[in-house]
């Protein structure tokens, strides 16, 4: 098995990516698609139970229906291709999804590709009927992928969305990155350089409707804790019914996590992100992090 390179292009991907929604209408070629799906077999699992899988379809050739989840009306144009990836398996499927998509789309920056997530947890009875897929085949979200259009017009367009979701506006480190506990902002003067950009690149991860839910609490120099936002108004924006709206957080968990252990191989980290399953556990690390009620403790790592 070939394994991942982590190196300064993985981590420059990680802070130039951003969510494109013009492309130009030219295909991506074959053989950088072929090379796509060849990258499967280098993506880390986070639960290696689980199996990941995806596919690369023609937006052209979408199945009846797909325009409406995929967003094709209006606000996405001219997209040739997305990728539907699927996981099967039980265990934090959310989590584990986010995190291997993440390191896909790294992958296709790194390559000179423009992506989008179209959120699709609530749908997801809807897309397996569409994809004729098995009942033990979870979907989270759409990966679109494409060349950006760089006409001034696409730009404009995108910098009006960019501006409306304030996807440029991501939380800084005070907001998200505590010390020892929950709202207790980390001196950022005594954060050792390289933590710091593992920390930026974290920051700098994309998230449905940039709710950015994350936060980090980084216990005795020595080991991060990952606790998302609960109760978060994605229903009202993605018109998710109100049960649905954690599979968005936790699949942003997946997808922060993933940005987190990229740059944090590229800068010599070897920890591994432990999914924390179990309630009584849960419950007492919540207590000794103060991590208040409407957040949910996800994973540690050591750091
Ligand atoms: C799970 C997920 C679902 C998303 N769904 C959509 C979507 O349905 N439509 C869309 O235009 N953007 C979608 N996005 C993109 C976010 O709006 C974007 O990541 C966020 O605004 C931050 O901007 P950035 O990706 O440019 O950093 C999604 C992102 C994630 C992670």
């Amino acid at each position: 098995m070939t394994v991942l390179q982590f190196n300064e292009r993985v981590y420059e991907a990680i802070i130039r990516r951003r969510s494109i929604r013009r492309y130009k209408k030219e295909e991506v070629d074959p053989a950088l698609q072929g090379k796509i799906l060849k990258f499967k077999s280098k993506i880390v699992p986070l639960e290696p139970e689980n199996q990941f899988d995806y596919t690369i379809h023609r937006v052209k050739d979408r199945p009846e229906g797909l325009v409406e989840i995929l967003g094709l009306y209006g606000k996405i144009a001219d997209c040739p291709h997305f990728i539907l990836p699927l996981l099967r398996g039980q265990k934090h499927v959310h989590e584990d999804l986010g995190f291997r998509m993440q390191q896909l789309v790294i992958y296709l920056t790194e390559l000179g590709i423009a992506t989008c997530y179209i959120g699709s947890a609530h749908r997801e009875e809807k897309v397996r009927e569409m994809f004729d897929l098995g009942e033990d085949e979870r979907i989270t979200a759409f990966i679109l992928f494409g060349y950006p259009d760089e006409r001034l017009e696409a730009r404009q367009f995108e910098e009006h969305i960019w501006r409306n979701v304030g996807a440029r506006n991501k939380k800084p480190l005070e907001q998200i990155l505590f010390k020892d506990t929950f709202g207790n902002p980390f001196p950022l003067e005594e954060l050792e350089p390289r933590h710091k950009k593992v920390f930026e690149a974290a920051r700098n991860t994309p998230s449905a409707v940039n709710t950015q839910p994350w936060r980090f609490i980084f216990k005795d120099g020595k080991v991060v804790y990952l606790a998302v936002q609960r109760g978060l108004q994605y229903h009202k924006k993605l018109g998710a019914a109100v049960g649905e709206k954690y599979k968005f957080c936790l699949t942003d968990a997946g997808i922060v996590m993933g940005n987190f252990m990229l740059a944090s191989r590229v800068y010599g980290f070897q920890g591994n992100w432990e999914l924390i399953a179990d309630e009584g556990e849960r419950k007492k690390i919540s207590s000794l992090l103060a991590l208040p009620s409407n957040f949910y403790l996800v994973a540690s790592s050591s750091f």
